[in-house]
């Protein structure tokens, strides 16, 4: 029987996953059904559970819904439990799974698709929302040299950083202004600010050579990309990350994990 999943937010039609894990059921040989749902913001569990009863077998989540996932799985990877948020829902024997899937995803488009390793690195962090809390516990696992996370609001970052060094990593938490004469190996911009097309105050300096800048928004050339090409990084945006998020995904729900550059070079070819 095909078995069935989907992926759930408000608004939901704009989505890439659909396509995304078509394709990898398709060159990994996988019975399955992957489909777009628009559940009403306040319809989200509603939706999941008639979901369930129609015999799927598992969901993404995306927004506005990542943190009501959270909640409403009944257990939780230490990776989603760390990151506070839930994208991956896996249905099982009458009990709900979360798992978070996004900071793995970041983690192998850097170190894989992209071919920068991030141990012994000096890697930066913008943003202290829920897109830059859901990847620290994996790029922690990297083994940085160190992972400074710089936010508008200084105090979000340190809370941040306080909450992650308990178990010794080397991670600190500053504001943008204290940036000022250091320098970063990776650069990732994990705020919401080039959504908006807003540019970041970061002091000169900061790309040491060769290094990477990463912003996770994909489809448009951010300012904080625009900002990191003119000072010589390398750049990439995040839709290697969409992919291997969905990787991730597909490796809970079908116990393989499928080849991701050939849906990668796909949705390239449509951008
Ligand atoms: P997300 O789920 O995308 O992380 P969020 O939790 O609302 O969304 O977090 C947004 C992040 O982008 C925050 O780090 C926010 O900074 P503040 O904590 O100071 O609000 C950051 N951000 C949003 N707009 C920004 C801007 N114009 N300049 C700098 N940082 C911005």
């Amino acid at each position: 029987m095909t078995d069935r999943y989907a992926v759930v937010g408000n608004p939901i039609a704009h989505s890439k996953s659909p396509r995304i894990h078509a394709l990898f059921a398709a060159a990994s040989g996988q019975d399955m059904r992957y489909e777009a749902l628009l559940a009403p913001l306040d319809g989200f569990a509603a939706t999941v559970r008639g979901f369930i009863a129609d015999g799927g077998r598992g969901m993404n989540v995306t927004v506005p819904f990542k943190e009501e996932a959270f909640r409403l799985a009944d257990t939780l990877t230490p990776r989603a439990r760390a990151a506070g948020a839930v994208n991956t829902l896996a249905f099982e024997q009458g009990r709900i799974l979360g798992d978070n899937t996004d900071g793995a995803g970041l983690v192998a488009d850097i170190t894989g698709n992209l071919d920068r390793a991030l141990a012994e690195r000096r890697v930066l962090l913008l943003g202290a929302g829920g897109a830059a809390r859901g990847c620290i516990l994996p790029l922690l696992g990297e083994r940085p040299a160190r992972l400074l996370i710089a936010n508008r609001t200084a105090e979000k970052a340190r809370g941040l950083a306080r909450e992650f060094s308990a178990n010794g990593a080397n991670v600190d938490g500053c504001g943008f202004d204290e940036l000022s004469g250091q320098s970063f190996d990776v650069v990732i911009n994990a705020t919401s600010a080039g959504l908006a097309d807003t540019g970041l105050p970061l002091p000169p300096g900061l790309f040491a050579p060769g290094a990477l800048a990463y912003d996770m928004v994909y489809g448009k050339a951010t300012p904080f990309l625009t900002l990191a090409a003119t000072a010589g990084a390398r750049c990439a945006d995040g839709l290697g990350m969409l992919v291997e998020q969905a990787a991730e995904a597909f490796l809970l729900w079908r116990g393989l994990r499928p080849a991701t550059a050939p849906v990668l070079a796909a949705l390239r070819k449509n951008e």
